[in-house]
């Protein structure tokens, strides 16, 4: 059975303080039942800080980027090693924001993927299409070359390692959410490439969460589709409560 994951992306947002009150909100009203793996995104320099607080609670920690070389004159950047010793056991990897602002290309992505891998850190893998590509019936095309180009050259025993999470473009952070319908297109068209590529029972151990706009009042709806394993949630992971209430709808 594959994991039902809620992964916050706190993305630029939150201080020491903040990152604090977020936190303790998080963990004090937290059900002891939750069905979905639960993981937060802090910023870099708060994930020290996150990991130490959450340790005893079954609550992840992930970083919102990891740079693809070990170590040397790559200056503002973090390694791999600098995160994995600080707790962090998830990496976003390829968020249209880093692509677009930051042109992160498919050759550095996949650079990114094989570095958080050796580290043994959980890639949070993100493709999603921008709405000129959708409004051109392009959009499958799209996300097929980016999990191509950035993942199907690993093994399918790396494979299995990652998390997928379908982002489009158009969704995220504009309150504009994709139907449950097309979220469940695009899900079961990435699983169904994932076992053209390797196998049915990878592409069937594979969890690929949904991104954009989720919300307390449409969470339960996209995560009831059958190829939705949860959520990647942005703004509304900034606050305990709706974050809360989107954990519980999985
Ligand atoms: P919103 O939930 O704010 O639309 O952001 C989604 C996102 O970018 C998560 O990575």
């Amino acid at each position: 059975m594959r994991k039902k994951i809620v992964a916050g992306n706190w993305k630029m947002n939150c201080n020491l303080a903040e990152t604090k009150l977020l936190l303790e909100g998080l963990t004090q009203h937290l059900p002891n039942q939750i069905t979905a793996e639960v993981i937060v995104s802090p910023a870099f320099t708060n994930l020290h800080y996150a990991f130490e607080n959450l340790k005893e609670t079954p609550i992840h920690v992930a970083s919102q980027n990891i740079h693809e070389n070990d170590s040397g004159a790559f200056t503002g950047e973090i390694s791999a090693s600098m995160l994995k010793a600080v707790g962090v056991s998830h990496a976003i990897i390829g968020h249209s924001e880093r692509r677009e602002i930051y042109n992160e290309s498919d050759a550095l992505l996949q650079a990114k993927v094989n570095q958080s891998l050796a580290n043994e850190i959980t890639p949070l893998f993100c493709v999603g299409e921008k709405l000129p590509a959708r409004e051109a019936g392009q959009h499958f095309e799209v996300v097929k070359q980016q999990i191509e180009k950035a993942t199907f050259h690993l093994s399918a025993q790396e494979f299995k390692k990652i998390v997928v999470a379908y982002e489009p473009v158009w969704a995220i952070g504009t309150g504009k959410t994709a139907s449950p319908e097309q979220a469940q297109e695009m899900h079961k068209f990435i699983r169904d490439l994932i076992a053209q590529n390797y196998t049915e029972t990878v592409a069937d151990e594979i969890s690929i969460l949904y991104g954009g706009s989720v919300k307390p009042a449409n969470a339960k709806e996209i995560f009831s589709m059958p190829d939705v394993d949860g959520g990647l949630i942005g703004g509304a992971s900034l606050k305990a409560d709706d974050f809360i209430e989107i954990i519980k709808s999985i």
